[in-house]
């Protein structure tokens, strides 16, 4: 149907012609793990042979794998790989991500991802970049929760701070992780240094992060599947977001979060694809449609929670607004392949757009 798009520029305006095609707003994907090397592909088998999260951990697996494997690589090598993704996001509608470090867990290591997010950030080609330290993302071989903790606070945190190469400072406060202590210590040691906050909580049990979360005002607390619905209420009264991350149930095997009682009750929420070596998902329709064609979540409360809801928690460098159609509005827009605009999450297995335009440019996915 879009095979005979027409544009044309002057100086000033580009005429697309879309043959009626419905256009929605440039994707967020306000939650990404995107810098890093190796492949963990055979850890599905050992999901299906009953280990958790933690035993695959345990196993030499997880996390940690995933460190060994990334610290060795260049940061030419891991540019590629990560511009790699964020190319094929792109032809998924994404127009602006978060990435976080995390597969470091040393101060050169981490401030080495961090470079490379730098870099993505400034390619035009990409969908821009919004950069979060993680370096509490797991507790690496040699050290205790206690001396790493330690080990953070005092020296790695600093040095990514003078580096002013993340907007934001992250944790993966879960019980058998970083318990809530230890995420309040470095999370308030973060904010002295003027960073932004965000948490990943709740992932596989309430581990009572949601109440740490309210109580930081941390800008978005991510995963909450099993957030209570009185640290819910804490977590609105406090202007915290709910980061929901449906690709990793998708991919973990478990049930999924009840997304239609957070419009029920009035809070405030996204989805993002939550990329990782786990979950290695690049599509926000895809996590759109898991929520909607899986969860029975309306699919204008879906695009909502991928386009203006995370550009508040993740904002657009440029400090204009983006995830709208608006004049004033950085021009990212998405067309689709059919006149409705339902359809943006309706095609799982391929992307549902035809082109799109990202900072003004114009990409015809068609020729
Ligand atoms: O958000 N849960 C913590 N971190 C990532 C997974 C990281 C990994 O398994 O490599 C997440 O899902
Ligand atoms: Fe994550």
């Amino acid at each position: 149907m879009q095979d005979d798009y027409q544009s044309h520029s002057s100086n000033e305006v580009t005429i697309i012609d879309v043959n009626g095609s419905a256009i929605i707003p440039g994707l967020i994907d306000s939650h990404t793990h995107m810098v890093w090397g190796g492949d963990r592909s055979r850890e599905v088998r050992w999901k299906q042979q009953g280990n958790t999260y933690s035993d695959i951990a345990n196993m030499g697996g997880g996390i940690v794998s995933t460190v060994n494997s990334t610290k060795s690589m260049s940061e030419r090598d891991l540019f590629i790989i990560a511009k790699n993704r964020l190319m094929k996001s792109l032809r998924n509608g994404t127009t602006h991500i978060e990435t976080k470090s995390g597969y470091g867990l040393d101060s050169t290591t981490e401030i080495k991802l961090l470079k490379v997010a730098k870099q993505l950030s400034e390619d035009n080609d990409t969908p821009s970049v919004d950069s979060t330290w993680l370096g509490a993302h797991a507790i690496p071989d040699k050290h205790t929760l206690e001396s790493y903790t330690e080990e953070i606070i005092s020296h790695q945190l600093p040095l990514v701070a003078e580096s002013q190469l993340a907007r934001s400072a992250d944790v993966f406060c879960e019980p058998g992780w970083f318990g809530i202590d230890e995420s309040e210590q470095i999370l308030e040691a973060a904010k002295s240094y003027g960073m932004n906050l965000r948490m990943h909580i709740d992932e596989f049990s309430d581990g009572n992060g949601g109440e740490l979360a309210a109580k930081l005002k941390v800008d978005t607390a991510d995963h909450s599947h099993y957030t209570s619905e009185d640290n819910r209420v804490k977590m609105t009264k406090s202007g915290v977001s709910t980061g929901f991350l449906p690709g990793t149930p998708y991919s973990m095997g478990s049930d999924w979060p009840d997304f239609n009682s957070m419009i029920d009750n009035e809070h405030l929420w996204t989805i993002a694809t939550d990329f990782n070596p786990n979950n290695q998902i690049l599509s926000m329709p895809f996590v759109a449609s898991c929520i909607v064609q899986r969860c029975a979540v309306d699919p204008l409360a879906a695009l909502v929670a991928s386009t203006i809801n995370p550009s508040f928690t993740t904002p657009h460098q440029t400090g204009m607004r983006h995830g709208v159609i608006s004049p004033g509005a950085v021009a990212n827009l998405n067309i689709l392949n059919s006149k409705h605009w339902e359809s943006w999450c309706l095609t799982p297995g391929h992307s549902p757009i035809s082109a799109n335009v990202l900072n003004g440019k114009y990409n015809n996915y068609e020729n």
